[in-house]
């Protein structure tokens, strides 16, 4: 028997968010049933599995629905089966339309029957219609501050309103994760991969999947295939940015990556000591290989300020503005050496993410927006690109 509360209840329950999936039980079709019995409520939901991460947030957006003519809520969570999971994580990353009902393996149809489909899903990001800029934040070696880069802009174009995803290509030396803490794993639905949130940025890693050390062994063809499994099985969400992680340097990873973003920008990061004319021969040859542009030059460790205002150069002077200028393009920016900003990426705090509008919070405000505007490239239409 429906009452008219219960109707009621039942249409505001349906547009609860999942806070790790981003969609409205009634998008996921995970609401299972309510029955309000002599003010109490029965409330049953389908979470992804015992240890779904958001399962706490989650009861507590269930419970802030009901007022207080309720008087003791009942909420069930049961587990998806095996094929609603996979059902889930389709209908997640939008592709279910590719898989033709004539392909998908009959029951009970020989060994492989009920795993996941083998066709193969189209990279989002290859689309002419994606609207994702992809950024490929590059550096000519490691240790110059390429990650710490990724995750301050990433968390600054978050800031401004923007969605933002991180992909960590950098599969030697993984470190998105613990820089921008990350608080829970991904949740797999079947073979989609929902990837976790920090800081308002979806990210993922190959840290995610293997033991630190474990990804040295691997050889070129499993890295690519990683990558590309990143690219297409994670749910995106069709981000305004994604922002790329890379190996340092041109080595095949980073080949292989850009191979698979042919709409890509690239953006490099050096010191001020950095021999320009390297690095830049270096990225131009990327760029070249690759037919993707250079677009801009962000200088970091630029100087040091002591307390009492004393500002040193430890790593000299000047070599962002020799790279860019070699290079053809814009120093966007020069970060300056700040101990907040290590202590940050060790304790997976952001210095942009904890002080917004300090020093180096405005830097990357200003980075961000500076990237935002200027137009989407559009190389990739050859008759309007100008030589
Ligand atoms: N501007 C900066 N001020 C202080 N420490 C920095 C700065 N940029 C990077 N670091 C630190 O330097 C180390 C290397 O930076 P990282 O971002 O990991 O470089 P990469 O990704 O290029 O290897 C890290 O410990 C990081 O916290
Ligand atoms: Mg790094």
């Amino acid at each position: 028997m429906t009452n008219r509360s219960e109707q009621a209840y039942l249409e505001a329950l349906s547009r609860v968010v999942d806070p790790v999936l981003f969609h409205s039980f009634d998008e996921l079709g995970t609401l299972r049933g309510l029955k309000i019995k002599r003010k109490v409520a029965h409330v049953t939901v389908a979470v992804p599995g015992p240890d779904y991460p958001a399962a706490g947030e989650l009861r507590r957006r269930i419970l802030d629905v009901f007022d207080e003519s309720i008087e003791e809520i009942d909420l069930k969570m049961v587990d998806l089966t095996d094929s609603e999971r996979e059902k889930l994580g389709e209908k997640l990353v939008g592709d279910s339309a590719i898989i033709p009902p004539s392909q998908e393996p009959a029951e009970g149809a020989g060994a492989h029957s009920g795993h996941a489909p083998t066709t193969e899903r189209p990279n989002p990001f290859v689309d002419r219609s994606s609207l994702t800029r992809v950024i490929c934040i590059s550096s000519g070696k490691g240790g110059v501050g390429k990650s710490s880069i990724t995750v301050n802009l990433a968390v600054a174009l978050a800031q401004a309103g923007h969605t933002v995803g991180i992909l960590d290509a950098d599969i030697y030396g993984f470190s998105i994760p613990r820089m921008i803490g990350v608080g829970y794993p991904p949740v797999v639905l079947g073979k989609t991969i929902i990837p976790p949130v920090a800081h308002g940025v979806r990210c993922i890693s190959i840290g995610f999947f293997v033991e630190e050390d474990q990804a040295v062994a691997w050889r070129g063809p499993m890295l690519h295939r990683a990558i590309e499994q990143f690219l297409v099985d994670v749910h995106w969400g069709a981000p305004e940015f994604l922002l790329i992680d890379m190996p340092p340097g041109t080595g095949d990873i980073a080949l292989s990556v850009a191979q698979q973003l042919p709409r890509a920008e690239i953006y490099v990061v050096t010191t001020p000591q950095s021999s320009a004319e390297r690095v830049a021969q270096r990225m131009g040859s990327l760029a070249k290989q690759m037919k993707i542009p250079v677009r801009g030059v962000i200088e970091n460790m630029s100087w040091f300020e002591t307390p009492d205002g004393q500002r040193f150069e430890p790593f000299g002077h000047g070599g962002g503005e020799a790279l860019a200028n070699s290079l053809g393009v814009t120093l966007l920016a020069q970060v300056p050496l700040v101990t907040r900003l290590r202590e940050g990426a060790d304790e997976g705090m952001p210095i942009v993410a904890m002080a917004p509008e300090g020093e180096i919070g405005l830097i990357f405000a200003k980075l961000a927006a500076d990237i935002a505007a200027a137009s989407p490239t559009r190389i990739y239409r050859s008759e309007l690109s100008v030589s």
